[in-house]
C-alpha cells in the first residue's frame, strides 16, 4: 500500500482541484491517528479556506471525521426516532434548554450533546452548570437513563465522539481557518451525526452577533448542512434567525437559567418565545408523532400553558443530579446602565454586548477558564422600546464595581437610541430545506 502522499493533497487543493473521499478519509484518519503532522493539515485546511470543497467533498470529510470516533444510536435504544437542535452561536441563546423539556413533554425524546461558550457566544453547557448540583458530565448509561425515565437528557460531548473535530477545531482556532463554510459545516454535523440524531433542526443565526454576519452567507452555511445531513440520510432543516441583538434578555448562565423557567412559565421575552415555538413545532413535526407543523405549534404552546413542560424541566434538573428550587448563584453587585439620550432603542449589538458579558466572567478569555455563572447583563428595555434619557436600559450583574465600571461604556456603546420609532426585525427570517 502507498504511503498517504499529503503533499500532493496540499498541492491539489491549492490548485483548485477535487478529492476524493478515500483521499479525504485517509487523510483524516491519519491526522487522527497522529500521522499527519499539524503543519501539513494547517497547510491543506487555508487550502480549503481559499479553494473550498465542494459538497460531495464535504460530506466525505464530515464522514471521515465522524468515523474518527465512537456513534451514538440512541434511537435504537429507545425504539423511537431522535429530533436534534443545533445553534451555531449566539448571546442570549438559551432556545434548547427551553425546548428540550417543552419536546420531552411532547413525548418525543431529547438526547442531546452541548458546548461551552465559544468566543463572545455562551454555550448551553455552562447555563446548565449554573444550576447547584447539576451534572453535565454523563456516561453513556446515565445520558439513556435520563431520556427514558424524564424524556431528556444534555450532556457535554465526550471526548470518543468525532475526536477529529477536537482536533481541527483547535488547529483552525490558531491558524485562521475557522471562517471556511465547508469546515464548519462538516464540524457541526460531524457532531450531529455521531450524535444519532435521525432528524436536525438547525438554527443558523445571522448578524453582528453570529459567526455569519449576512443572511446571503447564512444561506450558503445552512445548505451546505442540509446538504451534508441529506447525504447522511437525516432529515433536516434550517430557520435562519436574527442575532444582530441578543435573544431575549439574560446574558449569562444563571440570568439566562431565569429566563428559560420563566418561558417554561408562560412568561418571558417575546422574541424567545417565538423561536420556542417555531423551533419546537420543526421539532415535533420532524418526530415520528407524525403531526404537521401547524399541529407541533399548538403542542408547544399547550405544553407550556398547562404547566406540563416546567414540571418536565424540574424533573430533567433533578434526573441530571440538579436541584430545580436551589436559590441561583447572585451577584454581589447589580448596576443599573441608565439611556444617555431620549427617543427609540435601533440597535443593541449582540457582539459589543456578547464581549461585555465575557469580560464580566460569564465566558472565558483563555482556555478551559472557570466561567462566574452569577455575572451577566439583563437587557431591561429592547429594541423599539422608547426610551427617556436617564431610564435603566440594562442592569449589569458583576462581581465588583471596578469589573461594572469597566462593562457599563461597553454597554452604552452597543445601545443605538434614535428619533423616530423602530420596528423590530422578526426573529425567524427563514426556513430553509
Ligand atoms: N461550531 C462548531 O462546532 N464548529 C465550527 O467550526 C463553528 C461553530
Amino acid at each position: 500500500v502507498r504511503e498517504l502522499d499529503t503533499v500532493a493533497l496540499i498541492r491539489a487543493k491549492r490548485d483548485g482541484g477535487t478529492h476524493t473521499p478515500a483521499q479525504l478519509a485517509e487523510l483524516i484518519t491519519q491526522y487522527a491517528l497522529g500521522a499527519v503532522p499539524d503543519y501539513q493539515m494547517s497547510a491543506w485546511l487555508m487550502a480549503v479556506c481559499w479553494r473550498g470543497l465542494d459538497a460531495a467533498e464535504t460530506l466525505a470529510l464530515t464522514e471521515a471525521m465522524v468515523a474518527t470516533g465512537v456513534t451514538l444510536a440512541p434511537g435504537e435504544a429507545l425504539g423511537r426516532r431522535i429530533v436534534d437542535k443545533h445553534s451555531t452561536g449566539g448571546v442570549g441563546d438559551k432556545t434548547s434548554l427551553v425546548l428540550a423539556p417543552i419536546v420531552a413533554a411532547c413525548g418525543v425524546p431529547v438526547v442531546k450533546m452541548s458546548g461551552r461558550g465559544l468566543g463572545h457566544t455562551g454555550g448551553t453547557l455552562d447555563k446548565l452548570e449554573a444550576i447547584p448540583g447539576m451534572s453535565i458530565d454523563l456516561s453513556l448509561d446515565d445520558l439513556m437513563r435520563c431520556a427514558r425515565e424524564v424524556g431528556c437528557a444534555i450532556a457535554g460531548q465526550t471526548a470518543d465522539l468525532v475526536p477529529a473535530d477536537k482536533l481541527l477545531y483547535a488547529l483552525r482556532d490558531v491558524t485562521g481557518t475557522v471562517e471556511s463554510v465547508p469546515l464548519i459545516a462538516a464540524s457541526i454535523m460531524s457532531k450531529k451525526l455521531a450524535g444519532g440524531a435521525d432528524a436536525i433542526v438547525l438554527d443558523v443565526k445571522v448578524g453582528s452577533g453570529a459567526f455569519m454576519r449576512t443572511i446571503e452567507e447564512a444561506r450558503v452555511l445552512a445548505d451546505a448542512m442540509i446538504s451534508i445531513g441529506r447525504g447522511a440520510g437525516r432529515d433536516v432543516c434550517a430557520l435562519l434567525t436574527q442575532m444582530d441583538r441578543p435573544l431575549g434578555r439574560a446574558i449569562g448562565n444563571a440570568l439566562e437559567i431565569r429566563e428559560v423557567v420563566d418561558v417554561l412559565r408562560g412568561e418571558g421575552p417575546a422574541d424567545l418565545i417565538e423561536l420556542v415555538h417555531a423551533a419546537g413545532a420543526e421539532l415535533l413535526a420532524m418526530s415520528d408523532l407524525g403531526i404537521d407543523v401547524d399541529e407541533a405549534r399548538t403542542r408547544v404552546e399547550h405544553a407550556i400553558a398547562s404547566g406540563a413542560a416546567l414540571e418536565r424541566w424540574h424533573a430533567w434538573v433533578r434526573a441530571q443530579g440538579g436541584d430545580p428550587e436551589a436559590a441561583l448563584p447572585q451577584a454581589p453587585v447589580v448596576h443599573p446602565v441608565r439611556a444617555a439620550a431620549s427617543g427609540w432603542i435601533e440597535r443593541m449589538d449582540a457582539w459589543t454586548l456578547g464581549n461585555a458579558a465575557v469580560h464580566l466572567g460569564a465566558g472565558r478569555l483563555v482556555k478551559n477558564a472557570p466561567v462566574d455563572h452569577a455575572v451577566g447583563i439583563v437587557l431591561e428595555r429592547v429594541v423599539g422600546d422608547r426610551v427617556t434619557t436617564g431610564d435603566t436600559v440594562a442592569l449589569v450583574h458583576a462581581r465588583d464595581a471596578a469589573a461594572t465600571a469597566a462593562v457599563e461604556q461597553d454597554v452604552l456603546a452597543a445601545i443605538e437610541i434614535v428619533d423616530s420609532p423602530v420596528a423590530p426585525a422578526p426573529v425567524v427570517l427563514e426556513r430553509r430545506a
